[in-house]
């Protein structure tokens, strides 16, 4: 492993001096940078990048924490109701704790990626509450006291299905009500009472008017869950971004994260990426777009002293999936990430490794 891992950063060293050099010391990571300021920098994985030889010893020394990008949603942990398979998430979860890195899981409850026939076992009253609690039982309990923190809930808020609770119409709140998310908070407390609880959700940095509802949604949500003891020690938020869409709004981010934390929430940016799709085809200045994008975010997200951690939804674009969102009918491959398809660090890496280093108090609200 040692070995392979110096001729990756040889590689590195050598191609990134090719693409025009890195801002840092060759020798820096993101991990190294953040973890300087107290921050987790880490991303999203699958075991089918570990199997990139060259790709594997690079994730391990840009990244202090993992998460699975899909192994360990339900459809793939159980993919047939009470058959559990946790062989990818243990290599996962093996290779972190080799590496020294901590791990997180995503997602016990989600309205996404479940297995055939959920929808069947919430039907019964006899089997409802097994099919809830009884799943964070059985998986969180698996990996009791080795993860970082739980996506215990994911998504759960959509103001447009009309409910003044603004949950979703999923089916967990078909079955339970509103209690589901008591019931999966309670539970996975109960279970793993050393993992950070996190309710993960997205859309809450825009500018828009929509924006600002979600914005007051979300936090509506959290306060009024936080007043009746339900456990949730962190805010994920996702940090999916466009670099040519609506821009990050600093100002109404940097209140809405200072009111995060004065309900007394931690903040972990669960997801980060920026959809390059829709600008110009040339390339420097997608990448451009990428990162000035990433750094408007970053800046306010690290800002915060409740920011505890900031994983992208994987390190480089070369594993992207689906492969080509929209551009690749203009013959464009997306580039989301901190490193290319080569493993080059782009101006995304570099702009990361700023925004890490940054010292506060460097926001004037009001003046951005
Ligand atoms: C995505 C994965 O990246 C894909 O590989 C998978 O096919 C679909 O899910 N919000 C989430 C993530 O919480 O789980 C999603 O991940 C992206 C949006």
């Amino acid at each position: 492993m040692a070995a392979t891992a110096a001729v990756a950063a040889a590689v590195l060293a050598e191609r990134a001096a090719v693409a025009g050099g890195v801002a840092a010391p060759n020798s820096t990571t993101l991990g190294a940078l953040a973890a300087d300021r107290g921050v987790l920098y880490g991303s999203a994985t699958s075991t089918f990048q570990l199997r990139n030889q060259t790709f594997a010893p690079l994730l391990a020394q840009e990244a202090r924490l993992l998460v699975a990008e899909y192994e360990m949603k339900r459809s793939a942990i159980e993919p047939q109701p009470g058959r559990f398979d946790f062989g990818p998430s243990e290599t996962l979860l093996n290779f972190a704790s080799h590496n020294g890195m901590a791990f997180r899981g995503h997602t016990l409850v989600w309205h996404k990626a479940n297995p055939p026939r959920l929808e069947g076992a919430l039907a019964s009253p006899a089997a409802k509450e097994r099919t809830l609690a009884g799943y964070i039982e059985s998986v969180a309990g698996h990996f009791r006291g080795r993860m970082h923190s739980w996506d215990v809930v994911n998504e759960a808020l959509v103001p447009e299905d009309g409910r003044s609770d603004n949950l979703r119409n999923s089916l967990w709140l078909k079955a339970f009500g509103p209690a589901y998310i008591d019931l999966a908070f309670h539970t996975a407390r109960a279970t793993d009472p050393h993992a950070l609880l996190v309710y993960n959700d997205w859309g809450c940095e825009g500018p828009s008017e929509k924006h600002d509802r979600f914005r007051a949604v979300t936090l509506d949500f959290l306060e009024r869950a936080k007043a009746r003891g339900v456990p949730i020690d962190a805010y994920g938020m996702q940090g999916h971004l466009q670099a040519f869409g609506p821009k990050v709004d600093q100002t109404k981010l940097h209140r809405f994260l200072d009111a995060l934390k004065n309900l007394g929430l931690r903040i972990l940016v669960t997801e980060h990426d920026v959809d390059d799709s829709g600008g110009s085809l040339d390339t420097a200045v997608r990448d451009a777009a990428v990162a000035d994008a990433s750094r408007r975010f970053l800046d306010v997200v690290l800002d915060n002293t409740a920011t505890e951690a900031v994983l992208t939804w994987g390190l480089s674009d070369r594993f992207l999936d689906p492969p080509g969102w929209k551009d690749t009918l203009r013959g464009y491959s997306p580039r989301l990430l901190p490193l290319d398809v080569d493993f080059v660090r782009k101006p995304m890496w570099r702009f990361m490794a700023q925004s890490f280093t940054a010292t506060r108090p460097r926001l004037r609200i009001g003046n951005l």
